[in-house]
């Protein structure tokens, strides 16, 4: 893969690993990061050697939110025409599976980051929290909408009005966390949970992902139905049919993803 300013990148099997790696400012989200984070994700994406997506930080930070020092001086306007977040709607939108490995701080887009991912892993030292209310803003990249789907209303709103950090304990608590793991074992925590992944069949993996994305996106009814479709449409598979004969000949499958 390119070789990138702000993320170390690297394929382990069927897992892309991207390493947010700003150590000066505490992986802070600039626009570089965010165009280096969006490109690999969009590779890693398109590449059907890959069934999973890992992004993590360092074990003091996750990310410490988007970059304040270089937003401060700027504009509504610039903000608006710049489309200063627009980016991580791409990162967003990728069919991958994407798990995020938190250690440390992960707050305002640092936090907001890790919501756009499938799962989240925590160390056990990982800090949860939007603080931006305590630079006079508010989330920018999702935060007052994502929060409040993973955690409800009222846990949200104090987080989002009083700035406050959670830990790891309280973030799984609230059901912001996929799990808790003690920090030294987080990154095999991730690696493991990734392959078991991408040893699934791609196709089936990609629908799953979609209509987990369709829960939080339309009504009830929606919902049903596009997940009714979407299960038939894997009948089509080949990968389905291997699936179900090995159940059947009580032997592992080997999928082909088609
Ligand atoms: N932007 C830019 N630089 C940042 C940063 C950020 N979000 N967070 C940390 N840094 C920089 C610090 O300025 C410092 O750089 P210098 O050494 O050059 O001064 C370096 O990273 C280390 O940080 P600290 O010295 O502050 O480390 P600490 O251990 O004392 O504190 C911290 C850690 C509590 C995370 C503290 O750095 C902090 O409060 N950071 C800002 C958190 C924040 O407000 N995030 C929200 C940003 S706005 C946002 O994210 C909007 C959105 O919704 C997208």
């Amino acid at each position: 893969m390119t070789d990138y300013e702000t993320i170390l990148t690297e394929t382990r099997g069927r897992v892309g690993w991207i390493t947010l790696n700003r150590p000066e400012a505490l992986n802070a989200l600039n626009s570089q990061i965010m165009a280096d984070v969006v490109d690999a994700a969009t590779r890693y994406d398109a590449d059907e050697g890959i069934g999973a997506i890992v992004v993590t930080g360092s074990e003091r930070a996750f990310a410490a939110g988007a970059d304040i020092k270089e937003m401060e001086a700027k504009s509504g306007l610039d903000m608006l025409m710049g489309d200063h977040f627009g980016g991580w709607a791409r990162f967003a939108a990728v069919r991958t599976p994407v798990i995020a490995a938190v250690s440390g701080y992960a707050l305002g887009g640092g936090c907001e980051l890790a919501m756009m991912c499938d799962i989240i892993l925590a160390a056990d030292t990982a800090k949860f929290g939007q603080p931006e209310i305590n630079l006079a803003v508010i989330p920018g990249m999702g935060g007052t909408q994502r929060l409040v789907r993973a955690v409800g209303y009222y846990k949200a709103a104090e987080l989002v009005l009083t700035g406050r950090l959670m830990d790891a304990t309280e973030a799984e608590r609230s059901g912001l966390v996929s799990r808790v793991v003690p920090a030294a074992d987080l990154l095999a925590e991730a690696e493991k949970t990734a392959q078991a992944i991408a040893s699934k069949s791609l196709p089936s993996v990609f629908a799953a992902k979609a209509a987990l994305d369709a829960a939080l996106e339309s009504s009830l009814g929606e919902g049903l139905r596009f997940e009714r479709q979407t299960f038939a449409g894997l009948f089509d598979t080949e990968d389905q049919k291997e699936g179900m004969a090995a159940f059947r000949e009580k032997r592992a499958p080997s999928f082909i993803n088609r």
